[in-house]
């Protein structure tokens, strides 16, 4: 009897002690951390380990317990998934659009990164697409270094491909991203972003945003940018 007592408060303790250690995720957290798709060094040397650890343990996983924290205050957020909050973020608080940006906008920037030699090529689909919006890729490359290097503050550049089917180069502020239904977006499905805050660069190449990006492309994983581009079309 008593065992039977003291199980329940037990079982609660060992789960709490579960979550905070961080083992498991707890069940009002609707929103979850997605492990990197690789080792945290697995970038190096464009991006070092540290950078890309702080990155994803710190800085990400911030947006998501931030943003889970709205849940309570706005309760329409557990029947939404992240890719569809995007498209109606209008109608939520800042915190939900700072913190919902910043989840999608990092989940998207671990997957369209590959170790350097495993991002594969453009499909001759996209190239042709590439092709037709800015005449070549290396046109598209000096396009999106310009948008990347040019956002003043933090922000992400963006290749998106638009409503009527075209490519386009844009950018957006803070944690904004081109699914958001805001005044001043261009918009269009992301089919890659490119995170240009100093916190995705800072300790390995302080103020030289321009040498971040430009090492950034060697990342490129086409594959997933592929797969989107078709999956968008
Ligand atoms: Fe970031």
């Amino acid at each position: 009897m008593l065992i039977r007592m003291l199980m329940k408060p037990l079982l609660t303790f060992l789960s709490l002690v579960l979550v905070l250690l961080g083992l498991v995720a707890p069940a009002w957290a609707d929103f979850a951390l997605p492990p990197l798709p690789y080792a945290a060094d697995a970038l190096e040397p464009a991006i070092d380990a540290t950078t890309m650890t702080i990155h994803h343990d710190r800085h990400h996983a911030a947006y998501v317990a931030n943003l889970n924290a709205q849940i309570a205050t706005n309760p329409d957020l557990k029947s939404l998934s992240l890719e569809a909050l995007q498209t109606q973020i209008g109608r939520f608080p800042v915190a939900v659009r700072n913190n919902g940006g910043g989840h999608w906008n990092h989940s998207q920037f671990w997957s369209v990164m590959a170790p350097q030699g495993q991002g594969g090529e453009p499909s001759a689909e996209l190239l042709a697409a590439i092709n037709s919006s800015f005449g070549s890729l290396e046109a598209l490359q000096s396009q999106f270094n310009q948008a990347a290097a040019g956002r003043f503050g933090s922000g992400w550049a963006w290749l998106i491909r638009k409503p009527d089917g075209s490519l386009a180069i844009t950018s957006t502020a803070n944690q904004d991203n081109p699914l958001m239904d805001l005044p001043g977006i261009e918009r269009g499905t992301p089919l890659l972003g490119l995170d240009v805050w100093e916190h995705a660069y800072y300790l390995k190449y302080q103020n030289r945003r321009p040498d971040y990006i430009a090492a950034w492309w060697s990342l490129l994983n086409w594959n997933e940018v592929n797969r989107r581009f078709a999956a968008a079309a």
